[in-house]
């Protein structure tokens, strides 16, 4: 059995406003929080949540500071699939934060210079909020299965599956999808005060299903959050939690 603060909503939309909620109840504590975000399809109603409360002026990002967790390498940074255009197209853009207050890492050029920058990044501060998404084979951030726990910011070889996953965002062709990314470790999503992982559909399920099992297996890297010392929520739609 896991320590992990479990709610399962009825819908993909109630999972994202359950999300928003935590969020807008930290901002509200702490106007400069830091927020450790995602990408992918996952976090996108949370996100249009979050540009709602700004809109209604419940929330504000004027102080905040975000740190994203990866990004492709060798892509470049204009491109429509880069994670820098994502968090400017379905968050940044919309809201009242400062553009220097937003960080990720960099995906061209140099991936240990690009690694360690960032890691000197994260090093200096504390991340309130991580924000994760979940892939159908456990990973969190681009750790894939098999990844050590205690490893930082790094490159990584992106698996068959989820290269497969992603192939959906790169007009279903998998030669298009970058073969690389960079992103933090699981040391580094230990290390933040508190997770919150989202996850719908049917196809999380059953990753869904070993990381609330409280088992720890590096095959399936959402697990290693069974390990943290603070507050970890998951929330789940009815189909991701189909399995538990
Ligand atoms: C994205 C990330 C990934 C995704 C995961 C799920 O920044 O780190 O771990 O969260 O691949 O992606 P979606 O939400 O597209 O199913």
């Amino acid at each position: 059995m896991s320590k992990i603060n479990l709610i399962v909503t009825e819908n993909y939309e109630e999972m994202s406003k359950k999300a928003a909620a935590l969020f807008e109840e930290l901002l509200k504590k702490k106007p400069n929080a830091n927020l450790g975000l995602a990408t992918g399809s996952t976090p996108i109603g949370l996100y249009k949540e979050l540009i709602k409360l700004n809109k209604a002026n419940e929330i504000s990002f004027k102080d905040v500071k975000t740190y994203n967790l990866d990004e492709y390498c060798d892509l470049p940074k204009q491109h429509e699939q880069s994670y820098y255009t994502f968090m400017n197209e379905n968050l940044f853009k919309h809201i009242d934060i400062n553009i220097n207050n937003t960080h990720l890492p960099k995906g061209e050029g140099d991936s240990k210079i690009n690694a360690k920058n960032y890691e000197d990044i994260l090093k200096n501060i504390k991340i309130d909020i991580q924000l994760l998404g979940i892939g159908s084979n456990g990973h969190i951030g681009f750790n894939e299965p098999g990844t050590d726990f205690d490893i930082g910011v790094h490159e990584v070889q992106l698996t068959d599956n989820t290269i497969k996953d992603n192939a959906r965002f790169f007009e279903n062709d998998i030669n298009k999808v970058p073969k690389k990314a960079i992103t933090m470790g699981i040391k580094n999503i230990l290390d933040v005060e508190t997770i919150i992982l989202v996850a719908n559909g049917v196809n999380k399920a059953e990753a869904i299903k070993k990381v609330m099992s409280g088992k720890i297996d590096k095959n399936v890297p959402a697990s290693a959050l069974n390990l943290h010392k603070g507050k970890v929520y998951v929330i789940v739609d009815k189909e991701a939690a189909s399995k538990l």
